[in-house]
């Protein structure tokens, strides 16, 4: 815009100095009829008017002194010319910046897009990692309390002596004969039956089990531990008076439902009463991995 009202001031100015130059009364019609006539000197003349004006009007055109004004109107006509090129050039170049205006415009709304949509996902994100950490929360309490109850099942421990109340002897027998150890101190995980004197292992592990043996002599105190129907270990006592004392204990790795229990040896026999002397006690040591079963 700028450079148009330049040129525009720039024609006035130089319309201004011609006009000036041929101030002498020329107006208009009378340049172009100048201009005519100049050209009718070159040419063969159209009609007999314009001859005879030719004629007195180049007497007075040199008279002024005025430069070659059809030189001057062609540069000045080649100047607009070229001005009206510029100015085609600055329209296209104007037109092409808001093409490129348009474009950032479009760009920017397209980030402001990209922004909000990233915004929303962060939000998303945030929702997505509350819900997950809740998650994770409810699984931690979870496992933990199925870690409590599995140590619960793993509390296993059991002690009893052989007669709930009063003194007397168990045997002898002919055959070997199951004690049923009553009166009872601890049976946690009730592995152990009071009525029928047999521990039933729960789970699989390392349980330790141990037996004491009372009894009065010249008879023979004896009792095994027995594991699934097979004695393990004894414990034995004999001496022709007074008291008898025995006692013996073992380690054993038992199965889920492997029964273990105490048997009076034939023709033997066992005293208690008040003071517990006869007791069967166990318990497990630690639990071990059940073959093709992973447990927690
Ligand atoms: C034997 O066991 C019973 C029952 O648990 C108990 O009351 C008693 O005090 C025990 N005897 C001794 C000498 O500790």
């Amino acid at each position: 815009m700028k450079a148009l009202v330049c040129i525009l001031l720039l024609l006035e100015t130089f319309v201004f100095v011609v006009q000036q130059q041929v101030d002498g009364g020329l107006n208009e019609n009378e340049i172009s009829q100048q201009i005519s006539s100049e050209d009718g000197r070159q040419n063969p003349p159209q009609t007999d008017t314009l001859r005879a004006e030719a004629s007195t009007d180049s007497h007075q055109y040199c008279d002024l002194g005025i430069p070659d004004i059809h030189a001057a109107l062609r540069e000045l006509t080649a100047s607009v010319t070229e001005q009206k090129e510029n100015i085609r050039e600055l329209t296209a170049t104007v037109t092409e910046q808001k093409e490129n205006i348009r474009e950032l415009t479009a760009t920017v709304t397209e980030q402001k897009e990209n922004i909000r949509e990233l915004t929303a996902t962060d939000t998303e994100q945030k929702e997505i990692n509350r819900a997950l950490e809740t998650q994770l929360r409810e699984q931690q309490t979870f496992i933990l309390e199925e870690l409590k109850k599995k140590n619960e099942d793993r509390e296993i421990a059991f002690s009893a002596s052989l007669l709930e109340s009063g003194e007397g002897y168990t045997g002898p027998f002919p055959t070997e004969f199951t004690l049923t150890y009553r009166n009872v101190f601890t049976n946690i995980g009730n592995a152990y039956n009071p009525i029928t004197g047999v521990f039933t292992a729960p789970l699989k592990g390392a349980y330790m089990f141990r037996i004491s043996v009372f009894g009065v002599g010249p008879t023979t105190s004896a009792a095994s531990i027995y594991k699934n129907g097979k004695h393990v270990v004894m414990a034995y006592t004999n001496q022709p008076q007074s008291y008898l004392h025995s006692s013996n204990g073992v380690v054993l790795i038992l199965e889920v439902g492997d029964v273990v229990y105490v048997r009076l040896y034939p023709n033997t026999r066992i005293l208690d009463n008040w003071n517990n002397h006869s007791t069967f006690s166990g318990f497990l040591l630690f639990a071990l991995r059940e073959d093709n079963l992973c447990k927690m």
